[in-house]
């Protein structure tokens, strides 16, 4: 039997973490021939993922340099891409979501007239400079690929209101998967900076902020709200892994190093990471990936942009959209610290993004596709 080759692309944190399991399940899956290109968009914090993982990249593009433009991944992504996709000539790519990577890769492989499938499909928020660039990303690799894996029926929606009606697959968002790996019973963190957390009886909350659009006076108001926060909350251990983009450190680091009850530090593991999501009491981001990650483990999350391409857990409230203004960040907190009746309602556990097992579902769509499988089930998601 002559097997699918399949060449997975992807190149920062966030892919990588709901790319491992798609990974593992097409290499366990004896009809495909997989393999690995990372564009190291990102380098330590990709690094960190691939180790957890276990992944052994094929092929290797190391692009990152400090401070990136954009324009500097999408040329380097298409310039190192055109050589490997010429000479490996996979049946299909795969592509994550909405970076620079993803499109440029997507690009690379339309250019080279190989089709491309795109898991997390169909999000969107109908404003192109939020978030920044990713939801022009996320549009173009829609209109470039193939094969669309939508993780909810909403997204779906979307891709049919754009007229991408063939080969629309919802398969629940691979990162409930990535979950069902890390998130352990009495797991011990392996950082040294979350030693302090194993014992601790205080309620923690989980922050994190790195978005392009928030660099500046934003993150500069996020970082206020947190101060405040621990100042009005002293019995509240808050602990921020700051993501390594260099304007993202020096902000946060110039205000907010030195208080006794914040714990800044550097980008966690994956596993510990979804463990931490777990021991949080409530999570302040302006993440994409947290904002589905937490739900599915019961936290309530408070967003920290004026707009989201994941409304589901809106609705089920247990996310709500605080914006980038310091008194709307702090008050909403505030509130979820004081009131347990506010708590209470927002903190259930819902999985509106997936059931754990989307990559299975993809792996069953890509059969199908190349005629060798029945089409999957689509993920429902009961309320
Ligand atoms: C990128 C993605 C964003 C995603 C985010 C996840 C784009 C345009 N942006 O944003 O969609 O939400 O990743 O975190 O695709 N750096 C390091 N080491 C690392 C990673 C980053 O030093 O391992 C520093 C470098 O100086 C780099 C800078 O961070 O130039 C910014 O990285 P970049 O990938 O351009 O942007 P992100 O904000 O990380
Ligand atoms: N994450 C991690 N370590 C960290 C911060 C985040 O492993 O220190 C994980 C997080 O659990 C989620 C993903 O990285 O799975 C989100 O990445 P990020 O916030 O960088 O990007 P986004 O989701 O906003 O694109």
């Amino acid at each position: 039997m002559k097997k699918i080759k399949v060449m997975l692309v992807f190149g920062t944190r966030p892919e990588a973490i709901k790319m491992a399991p798609l990974a593992l399940e097409l290499n366990n899956d004896g009809h495909f021939d997989v393999k690995i290109c990372v564009t190291a968009q990102h380098r330590q914090m990709l690094d960190q993922v691939l180790s957890i993982f276990n992944i052994k990249p094929d092929f290797d593009l190391d692009i990152m340099k400090p401070s990136q433009s954009l324009s500097h991944i999408t040329s380097s992504v298409l310039h190192g891409l055109d050589k490997i996709l010429s000479e490996e000539r996979p049946d299909l790519v795969l592509v994550h979501g909405d970076t620079t990577t993803t499109f440029a890769a997507a690009l690379s492989a339309f250019y080279a007239k190989i089709p491309v499938g795109h898991v997390e499909a169909g999000l969107r928020t109908y404003n192109i400079y939020s978030p920044f660039p990713e939801e022009v990303n996320r549009r173009l690799t829609s209109h470039i690929s193939t094969l669309h894996f939508a993780p909810t029926q909403r997204n779906k929606e979307n891709l049919l209101r754009e007229n991408i009606t063939d080969n629309v697959f919802v398969c629940g968002n691979t990162v409930i998967d990535a979950i069902k790996l890390t998130v352990k019973k009495d797991y011990k963190f392996k950082s040294s900076s979350l030693q302090s957390l194993h014992d601790c009886k205080n309620r923690i909350v989980l922050v994190t902020a790195h978005r392009r659009e928030n660099l500046g006076l934003p993150l500069e108001n996020i970082c206020a709200a947190v101060k405040r926060l621990a100042e009005d909350f002293p019995d509240v251990k808050i602990v921020y892994p700051v993501h390594l983009n260099p304007s993202v450190q020096k902000t946060v680091y110039s205000m907010l190093s030195n208080i006794q009850n914040v714990i800044l530090c550097e980008p966690l593991c994956v596993e510990d990471m979804h463990n931490l999501i777990a021991h949080s009491y409530i999570v302040l981001t302006d993440s994409g990936g947290l904002q589905e990650e937490a739900p599915a483990l019961g936290k309530p999350v408070i967003v920290m942009r004026n707009e989201t391409e994941r409304p589901e857990a809106i609705d089920a409230d247990t996310v709500r959209i605080a914006g980038i203004e310091k008194d709307n960040i702090y008050s909403l907190s505030a509130e979820l610290l004081t009131s347990t009746s506010a708590y209470k309602k927002m903190s259930h556990a819902v999985n509106p993004y997936g059931d754990g097992r989307a990559s299975k579902r993809i792996a069953e769509a890509i059969l199908y596709y190349f005629g060798m499988g029945e089409k999957p089930e689509e993920f429902v998601y009961n309320s």
